[in-house]
């Protein structure tokens, strides 16, 4: 048994209490994991950090720096407590296995997962941390960070939009007001011809438009032409519905 919090979903990149349910998974003395593939990687930013409260006490943690942290596809990490549950799990013998580790320290990676043959995938998570430092990625979170509460302070403004999820980290979701599943997805299409990608979630069984600032080519002028892109499509939605109707 074990309970499985979201730090950052996809839909809307919220985050569970994860304190009230690291109280529960230890009420229920069961396993806590918390996907952090998206958010995780925010605990860099003091805004991060308050809405993560609580991932600490996870037994186990996915982490993704392909996504937030704008590294190579395939950099995902698995942090996990105790790694003897998984050398419980992943440990095996035979003739053709090589000798453990004559170092203690060195963790022996052929016992920790289903992988003997490994690829060397840290260097691509250590190697830009070492070039550019962990500060670069904090100002590059920071910023996306303040883009995705500008996107939905302006878009709360209009009231061609509904906006019930404030965002935690970097992600914004929000509806057409007048606009069903058709033009949600039309939305999406119309953007598209202006480079612009957002993608249409069903959100409690009803359409939704997203748009997750997360690439660190994103500035504040890419969202801003974003926006005004998304206003205008809208209206041009709206006006095309409004005639039909
Ligand atoms: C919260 C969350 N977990 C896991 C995944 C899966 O990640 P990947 O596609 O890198 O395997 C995603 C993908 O969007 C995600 O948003």
């Amino acid at each position: 048994m074990m309970i499985v919090a979201t730090a950052g979903s996809t839909d809307t990149g919220t985050v569970d209490d994860l304190t009230a349910v690291a109280a529960l998974a230890r009420e229920h003395r069961v396993w806590l994991h918390v996907d952090g593939a998206y958010g995780a990687g925010y605990v860099l930013t003091g805004r991060g950090r308050a809405h993560l409260t609580g991932i600490e006490q996870a037994d186990s943690i996915t982490f993704d720096p392909h996504k937030a942290w704008s590294l190579p596809y395939g950099t995902s990490v698995l942090l996990v407590r105790d790694a003897a549950t998984l050398r419980r799990a992943f440990s095996t013998t035979g003739h053709y296995m090589p000798a453990a580790a004559l170092d203690p320290e060195t963790p022996d990676f052929t016992s920790l997962g289903v992988e003997l043959t490994r690829e060397y995938r840290a260097l691509r998570l250590w190697l830009p941390l070492y070039v550019h430092g962990t500060d670069a990625v904090t100002v590059h979170l920071d910023e996306k960070l303040t883009m995705a509460q500008l996107a939905y302070h302006e878009l709360r403004q209009d009231p061609a939009f509904d906006l019930p999820w404030a965002p935690d980290l970097g992600v914004v979701a929000f509806r057409l007001r007048h606009g069903d599943a058709g033009d949600h997805v039309r939305m999406v299409e119309l953007l598209q011809q202006r480079a612009i990608s957002l993608s249409p979630p069903t959100i409690r069984g009803r359409a939704a438009l997203r748009m997750c600032i997360c690439s660190h080519r994103t500035h504040a002028e890419h969202v801003r032409i974003a926006l005004d892109a998304i206003r205008d499509v809208a209206r041009e939605i709206h006006g095309t519905t409004l005639k039909a109707a």
